[in-house]
C-alpha cells in the first residue's frame, strides 16, 4: 500500500490530487494536512466522507507538533500543495506568503529528513521564472520571481531542492502554469470571472487585458504530478504546462460566450502593480518522458463553466461569507472608476 501526506488538500489543486489518487489507486491511504485558510474548504471533499483511505488533519505546515502527527500516520510520499496562492493578497500583504511557502516548506521537509521518506514533491509555479517577453522558460531558465508570492514559492521550490543537494532527500519540484477546473477559489481570475458573469455581475479585467497565462487543467496537473512521482528523478525540476497561452481578453470572451452574457460585463480596472506581463513554459523535457496534456483548453473550459453553473450551492456560501468583505475592498473603489471595453 503506497501512503500519501497530501498538504493543502482542501485547497483547488490539492482536492482534486485526492480525488485523482482514490480513484485511481485502489490501495493507497492519503493524510490530507490542511491548515483551512479562507481557501480551505471541506466541501471540496464532501463526496470522500465515509472512504477510510482518506484521513484528514486540521493543522500547519509551519507548525512542527501538527507535521509530526501527519507523519505518524505513516508517510512514504509527501506531496506539498500547501501554500499562500493568491498575487493579489500578496502584495497587500506579504507575511502569511513567507510563513507558509518557505517557513513550511523548511518544517515538512525537516521532518521528511529525519524520517527518510521514500519522494518529497514540492508543488512549485511558473511564476517562478518570472514575466516571459519571449519564448518559453525551460527548467534551466533563471528564476526572477517579481511579486511576494513567487518569490516565497521561488524561496520554497529551492528550499527543497537544497535538501537533495545536501542530504539527499529524495526531492522533486513541479512548476506549472495558471489551472483551471472546479473547487477553484473565487478570487482568481477564471472562477472569479465565470461566477460573476452567471450573477451578471462586472467583471474586473486589469489593464489593458493582453497579459498572457498558459491554461492547464487542473486534472491534466494532477495527473502530471502523478507521473512525475512513478517516472521523474530526484533532484529534478518538471515543467507542467497546458500548451495554451491566451491574453485574459480572450479568454473573457470565451467565458462570456459560453454563458450566453454580453461583452458589456467586462470592466477595465486599474492595473495589478507589478503585474507580469507574460507566463510562457516550455514542457519538453516532460515530452520527452512520454507526458503530455490531454484537455483541450475549449473542451475544458466549457466543462468548467458548467460545473460552476451546476454547483452554485458551492461557490455562493463562500461569495458571502469571507470573501465579500475582500472583493469590496480590492475592487470597490477600482470598478467605480472603470471604463466599460
Ligand atoms: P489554494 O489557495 O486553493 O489552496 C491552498 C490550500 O493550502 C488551502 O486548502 C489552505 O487551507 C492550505 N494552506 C494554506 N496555508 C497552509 C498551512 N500553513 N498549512 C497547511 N495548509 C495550508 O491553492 P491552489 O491553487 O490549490 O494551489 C496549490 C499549490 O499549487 C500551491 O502550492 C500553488 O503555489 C501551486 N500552484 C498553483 C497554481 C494555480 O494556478 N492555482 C499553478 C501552479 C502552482
Ligand atoms: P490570477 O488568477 O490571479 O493568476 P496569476 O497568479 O497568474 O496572476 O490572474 C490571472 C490573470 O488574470 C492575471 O494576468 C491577472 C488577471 N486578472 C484580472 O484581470 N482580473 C482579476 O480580477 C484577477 C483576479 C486576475
Amino acid at each position: 500500500m503506497k501512503r500519501y501526506l497530501v498538504t493543502g488538500g482542501a485547497g483547488f489543486i490539492g482536492s482534486n490530487f485526492v480525488h485523482y489518487i482514490l480513484k485511481k489507486y485502489r490501495d493507497v491511504q492519503v493524510v490530507n494536512l490542511d491548515k483551512l485558510t479562507y481557501a480551505g474548504n471541506l466541501d471540496n471533499l464532501k463526496d470522500l466522507k465515509g472512504d477510510k483511505r482518506h484521513i484528514f488533519i486540521k493543522g500547519d505546515i509551519a507548525c512542527e507538533r501538527d507535521v509530526m502527527k501527519a507523519y505518524a500516520k505513516g508517510v512514504d510520499i509527501v506531496v506539498n500543495f500547501a501554500a499562500e496562492t493568491h498575487v493579489d493578497r500578496s502584495i497587500g500583504d506579504p507575511s502569511d506568503f513567507i510563513k507558509t511557502d518557505v517557513q513550511g516548506v523548511y518544517c515538512l521537509i525537516e521532518e521528511a529528513k529525519r524520517l527518510g521518506i521514500e519522494k518529497f514533491v514540492q508543488i512549485s509555479t511558473d511564476e517562478v521564472y518570472g514575466s516571459i517577453a519571449k519564448g518559453s522558460a525551460s527548467e534551466e531558465s533563471p528564476l526572477l520571481p517579481s511579486n511576494p508570492y513567487s518569490a516565497s514559492k521561488a524561496g520554497g521550490d529551492r528550499l527543497a531542492y537544497s535538501y537533495w543537494a545536501t542530504y539527499k532527500v529524495p526531492v522533486i519540484v513541479t512548476r506549472a502554469s495558471n489551472n483551471y477546473g472546479p473547487y477553484q477559489y473565487p478570487e482568481k481570475f477564471i472562477s472569479l470571472f465565470v461566477t460573476n458573469a452567471i450573477e451578471d455581475q462586472q467583471l474586473p479585467l486589469y489593464g489593458d487585458g493582453k497579459n498572457v497565462r498558459d491554461w492547464l487543467y487542473v486534472m491534466d496537473h494532477c495527473d502530471a504530478i502523478d507521473f512525475v512521482i512513478g517516472n521523474g528523478k530526484d533532484g529534478e525540476t518538471y515543467n507542467i504546462g497546458g500548451g495554451n497561452e491566451k491574453e485574459n481578453r480572450e479568454v473573457v470572451d470565451i467565458i462570456l460566450d459560453a454563458l450566453g452574457k454580453p461583452r458589456s460585463l467586462i470592466r477595465h480596472i486599474e492595473d495589478r502593480l507589478g503585474h507580469d506581463r507574460r507566463y510562457s513554459l516550455s514542457i519538453k523535457k516532460l515530452r520527452a518522458m512520454g507526458w503530455k496534456p490531454k484537455m483541450s483548453f475549449e473542451k475544458g473550459l466549457r466543462e468548467t463553466v458548467a460545473w460552476y453553473r451546476d454547483n452554485g450551492w458551492w461557490w455562493k456560501k463562500i461569495k458571502s461569507g469571507e470573501f465579500r468583505d475582500y472583493y469590496t475592498k480590492h475592487y470597490a473603489k477600482r470598478l467605480s472608476e472603470s471604463k466599460a471595453r
